[in-house]
């Protein structure tokens, strides 16, 4: 494949993928990443200058984005506004990045006939009831809860209608729940963890029912990269690491692997709309391509990322204030 485009290379999920590539391949790799507050280039630290190169920039401006789609031999698509919880604050620069952005780079990918792949996420699919004995699947209908998960359905049937309309040579994969290095502390797992290491309790949404179906972003590097090269042009791909925990368990076993008491956890005021469950049924992936993932222990998985959030304070420690006044401002 040659060069890589990643875009969105410098937020959590692309710099795992960008690491990733360089450690399992021969690729070069331009990075298109605006560096919004969610974008860092210590993300990108210590790669070599010779396999990756930063640009920084906008996924709307048509025109770096032509100039950029010229030099790739392809292209994957993780650019995103990604928080529901900033969603619900402020949709807009959800609609503008990920309908907008996404549009963008499908005319480059049409003009320069480039094979893209497109990030998406299983909340498109909306959410499961706690007992239901289904997960999703790629024939699961769209239904999206919160301003994030629309726009990111929308992006998906841009692609689908580039496909179909244009002949671009694209594929979708939906991903459940990423943990791992390089995650911002606005997130749940992350958000916890830097809780604990300053001395504040976690704070759980409502009373913690909510399932979410765990894969470490490694695991999802390599579901990407075997979609690039072996997927079908057009179709779509659920990732997922049959990793189903409810928020609880999650924060009562962070508290347990960090030494602290399970119980010593704040409930906080719950999130609009909440969806309650997501599950993935990965079959077509594993089955049709033969990836398989492999942290399979999510506890372990865990334990590896506290101890890269203590050993990497520098990298957090200037977001984190300013994302506990955003939370309590919000009761949360
Ligand atoms: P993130 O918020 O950590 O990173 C997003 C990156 O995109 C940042 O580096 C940011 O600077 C960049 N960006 C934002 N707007 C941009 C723009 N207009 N132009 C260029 N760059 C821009 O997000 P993440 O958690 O790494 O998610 C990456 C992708 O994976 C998203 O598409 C998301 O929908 C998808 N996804 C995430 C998860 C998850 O658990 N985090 C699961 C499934 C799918
Ligand atoms: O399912 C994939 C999605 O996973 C991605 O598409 C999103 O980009 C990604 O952010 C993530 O969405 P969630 O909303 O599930 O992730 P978040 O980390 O925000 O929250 C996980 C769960 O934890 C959710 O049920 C809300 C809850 N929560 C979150 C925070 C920040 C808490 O209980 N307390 C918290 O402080």
């Amino acid at each position: 494949m040659g060069n890589l485009l990643v875009t969105g290379g410098a937020g959590f999920i692309g710099s795992n993928f960008v690491h990733h590539v360089v450690r399992n391949t021969d690729h070069t790799v331009t990075v298109l990443d605006k560096l919004t507050y969610a974008g860092k280039r210590a993300s990108l630290a210590g790669l070599p200058a010779g396999r990756v190169k930063l640009v920084v920039g906008d996924i709307c401006d048509a025109e770096l984005v032509d100039g950029l789609f010229a030099d790739a031999d392809a292209v994957v698509h993780y650019a995103a506004e990604s928080h529901n919880d900033n969603s619900l604050h402020d949709p807009r620069p959800f609609l503008d990045t990920n309908i907008v952005g996404t549009y963008t780079l499908l005319e480059a990918a049409r003009k320069h006939q480039r094979r893209i792949h497109h990030i998406s996420t299983d909340e498109v699919y909306g959410d499961l009831e706690l007992d239901d004995p289904d997960r999703f699947t790629e024939s699961t209908p769209y239904n999206p809860s919160s301003p994030y998960s629309s726009t990111k359905a929308g992006s998906d049937l841009l692609v689908r209608a580039w496909v179909r309309s244009f002949g671009v040579q694209a594929t979708i994969s939906n991903c459940s729940n990423n943990y791992g290095p390089y995650q911002h502390v606005e997130k749940f797992i992350p958000r916890q963890i830097t809780n604990v290491i300053r001395g504040i309790r976690p704070k759980l949404y409502g009373k913690g029912e909510n399932v979410r179906d765990w894969i470490h972003a490694d695991d999802h590097s390599s579901a990407v990269l075997t979609i690039l090269e072996r997927g079908t042009i057009g179709d779509t791909y659920l990732i997922g690491a049959d990793g189903e925990r409810d928020n609880k368990g999650v924060v009562e076993l962070i508290l347990e692997l960090m030494g602290e008491s399970r119980e010593a956890y704040d409930h906080v005021r719950d999130r609009a709309g909440h969806d309650m469950r997501y599950a993935i049924d990965s079959a077509k992936i594993r089955t049709e391509l033969g990836w398989a993932p492999v942290y399979a222990d999510f506890e372990s998985g865990l334990a590896a990322t506290i101890d890269w959030y203590r050993t990497h304070e520098d990298w957090w420690s200037e977001s984190k204030d300013g994302v506990e006044a955003f939370y309590a401002t919000k009761g949360q």
